[in-house]
């Protein structure tokens, strides 16, 4: 139950009820008056004038209760409408065919985990197409549209796990976005909503530290060198000396910025403070070590939404199940063969047009991910079978 479900009810079953007491009052009258004035009683028909007072009562008695339902859906209606200022707020973004839960703790899952007699605001926003959040035992439900921010809000009142899933027809997967909304005592809610505090990551990193307001990572030139690629390219110093880009050498570019300046780029690089670990980090990520700093491949699959098309238990969804799929040997939909190595898989995931497995639909969408994410997500998959 939810504050919702309270007047969500009331009306739908003051409705409900009325509706039953006419259609037994005018069956009975119907049956009764069939049988007092059949044929055989009165053979003649008889002109029967009107009779005002009956006239006026089955005017007045339906507008008074016809304006009585309107009454108790319109104050339900704003009702829903009327977000409390002390919501919790969690956004919840639909996509082709998942949903997933932001909290403003960082933590994102994929079921709605909430705290119970609290005012929840689920604000609502779509990456695709058209779809719609409805958790029927909390009589919610609203469109989540995309470039539409749309929201809607409850106190849920018991404790408890209740279905949630997507009400608009949005393609093949539309069956499959179907999750739960777990209802938890605000002691249990608040240590379920913390993050464990990953190790930074050397992406996160060059982000926070400013590095890419000089330095882009996709081989633009900007201020300074673009750093994708560099691990132990060779090139010039403004003295005329050469340089390879090791390890070593990032490090002390990083360090003492001004000492050995690439040939061509002004020698303007602030001394960035960073702690041994994050010099190691960036480092090791701009010299191509291998060393990702992996969140968990199933908290990823779970959270990009892979999941609402991949099973983990074999059962076949939208796309082929996850579970066992290194080394799994198949046909590819132009018929050539393919072995799914780690090559591939991680093809199928940066590409996911090209090389599409044979019966199964070329719909997956480009899943933004991480150099690390992707790692893990390998590195998970090597493990399930
Ligand atoms: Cu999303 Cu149906």
């Amino acid at each position: 139950m939810t504050n919702i479900a309270h007047s969500v009810d009331q009306a739908f079953y003051f409705i409900t009820w009325v509706s039953v007491a006419l259609l037994a009052i005018v069956t009975f009258f119907m049956v009764y008056f069939a049988i007092k004035y059949r044929k055989d009683k009165h053979p003649k028909a008889e002109e029967i004038e009107g009779h005002l007072w009956l006239e006026i009562l089955w005017t007045v008695l339906p507008t008074i209760l016809v304006m009585f339902m309107f009454y108790m859906g319109y104050t339900g209606f704003v009702l829903m409408r009327n977000v409390p200022d002390d919501a919790m707020e969690v956004k919840v973004t639909a996509q082709m065919w998942s949903w997933q839960f932001q909290y403003d703790s960082g933590k994102v899952s994929d079921i709605l985990v909430l705290p119970i007699d609290e005012p929840i605001k689920l604000s609502l926003g779509a990456k695709d197409v058209l779809h719609s959040l409805f958790i029927p035992a909390f009589r919610v439900k609203e469109d989540a549209v995309p470039g539409v921010p749309t929201y809607l809000w409850f106190i849920a009142e018991e404790l408890g796990e209740y279905d949630l899933f997507c009400a608009e027809y949005c393609g093949l997967g539309h069956s499959g976005m179907i999750t739960k909304v777990n209802i938890l005592s605000k002691a249990e809610f608040d240590k379920w909503n913390t993050v464990k505090t990953a190790a930074p990551d050397a992406l996160g990193l060059l982000k926070a530290k400013g590095c890419l307001g000089c330095h882009s990572l996709d081989g633009t030139r900007k201020v300074g060198p673009a750093l994708n690629d560099i691990a132990d390219k060779p090139g010039m110093l403004a003295d005329g000396s050469a340089y390879k880009a090791d390890k070593a050498y990032i490090k002390r570019a990083i360090l003492k910025p001004k000492a050995e300046v690439v040939k061509d780029y002004p020698p303007i690089m602030p001394t960035i403070p960073l702690t041994d670990e994050e010099l190691e980090i960036i480092s090791a990520f701009l010299a191509g070590e291998e060393k990702p700093v992996a969140p968990s491949g199933k908290e990823v699959l779970k959270t990009k939404g892979c999941l609402g098309c991949h099973s983990l238990d074999g059962t076949r969804k939208i796309g082929p199940p996850l579970n066992g799929i290194f080394g799994r040997k198949g046909t590819l939909a132009d018929s050539t063969a393919y072995e799914a190595d780690r090559a591939y898989i991680k093809r199928a995931i940066l590409e996911p047009k090209a090389e599409v497995v044979k019966d199964y639909p070329p719909i997956m969408p480009t899943i933004p991910l991480s150099k690390a994410e992707l790692s893990g997500v390998l590195d998970y998959l090597k493990e399930t079978k």
